[in-house]
């Protein structure tokens, strides 16, 4: 894994980009939560090394073992809670703070980009805030909060399991949020692509969509993705937490 900064040049290119594109748009996948200490799904310690997706995070799972499900769940939020947002988190508050917009698309669940003051967040793949019923439908989301982990797995009012709100597989995507996740992809001038392997569809497809207009975009990541050598990206080979700042420094000062 490369840990260094990419090259002055090429922070002063994106930081360029920045300052010249109207509307930027960010995507975000796990690897932008990293150096706050949220786990990975892929990688050397990603969880999917540990567990399978499909007894964790699908329905199929949770039918089956939701005691177990729920346990895993209620450690990923036990961890959200306590984790801060990391330097990089303030950077791009600070982007969206010059810009006046700055809409964020993120496949996390954590709410560190909430948590660091970012405004219009599109969650893909949902959020650990809230649960709702696993059968009888219509029932708000319930807060996720504490209480609902005393005994596993925690049920609806109705007496059927609850569930997370979160994108299980096999699942949709949130209507409303994957359709404007598209339309920025459509309008965009400049797109940040930050810590996402580019394997989980749709939200590989969006920097695909930009560069196929010849929309430029910035990605942050470590290691090399199917994105980083495509006409039209400036790959920066570095970890999020390093990289933002830096950019933040070349483009305000
Ligand atoms: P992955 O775990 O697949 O990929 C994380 C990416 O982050 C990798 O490309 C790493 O190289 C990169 N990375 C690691 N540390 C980084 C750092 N400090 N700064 C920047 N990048 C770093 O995560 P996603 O692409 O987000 O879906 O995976 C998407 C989905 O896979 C998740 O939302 C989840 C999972 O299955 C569902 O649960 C529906």
């Amino acid at each position: 894994m490369i840990t260094e900064l990419p090259s002055g040049s090429l922070i002063a290119e994106a930081a360029d980009m920045i300052e010249a594109a109207g509307l930027t748009v960010v995507s975000t996948g796990a690897g932008m939560s990293r150096e706050s200490g949220v786990r990975t799904f892929r990688g050397e310690d990603g969880f999917w090394r540990e567990y399978r997706a499909e007894d964790l995070a699908s329905l199929e799972g949770i039918r089956k073992n939701p005691a177990l499900v729920w346990e895993w769940y209620g450690e990923r939020l036990k961890a959200c809670q306590e984790l801060e947002p990391h330097a990089g988190y303030y950077a791009l508050a600070r982007i969206q703070n010059g810009k006046g917009i700055l809409p964020l698309i993120t496949q996390n669940v954590d709410g560190l980009h909430q948590k660091a003051g970012i405004k219009d967040v599109i969650e893909l793949h949902g959020s650990l805030r809230t649960a709702s019923c696993l059968d009888c439908c219509g029932a708000p989301g319930v807060p996720m909060t504490e209480d609902l982990f005393e005994e596993l797995p925690p049920r609806c009012s109705c007496g059927s399991i609850l569930r997370p709100d979160v994108v299980l597989f096999g699942e949709q995507l949130p209507e409303q949020a994957l359709k404007r996740a598209f339309r920025l992809a459509d309008s965009c001038d400049l797109m940040m692509v930050i810590g996402t392997s580019m394997v989980v569809y749709p939200a590989s497809s969006l920097p695909l969509i930009v560069l196929r207009r010849g929309v430029k975009v910035i990605e942050i990541n470590p290691e090399e993705t199917s994105l980083s050598s495509l006409d039209g990206t400036l790959s920066l080979r570095g970890a999020a937490g390093s990289v933002l700042p830096e950019i933040v420094k070349a483009v305000y000062g």
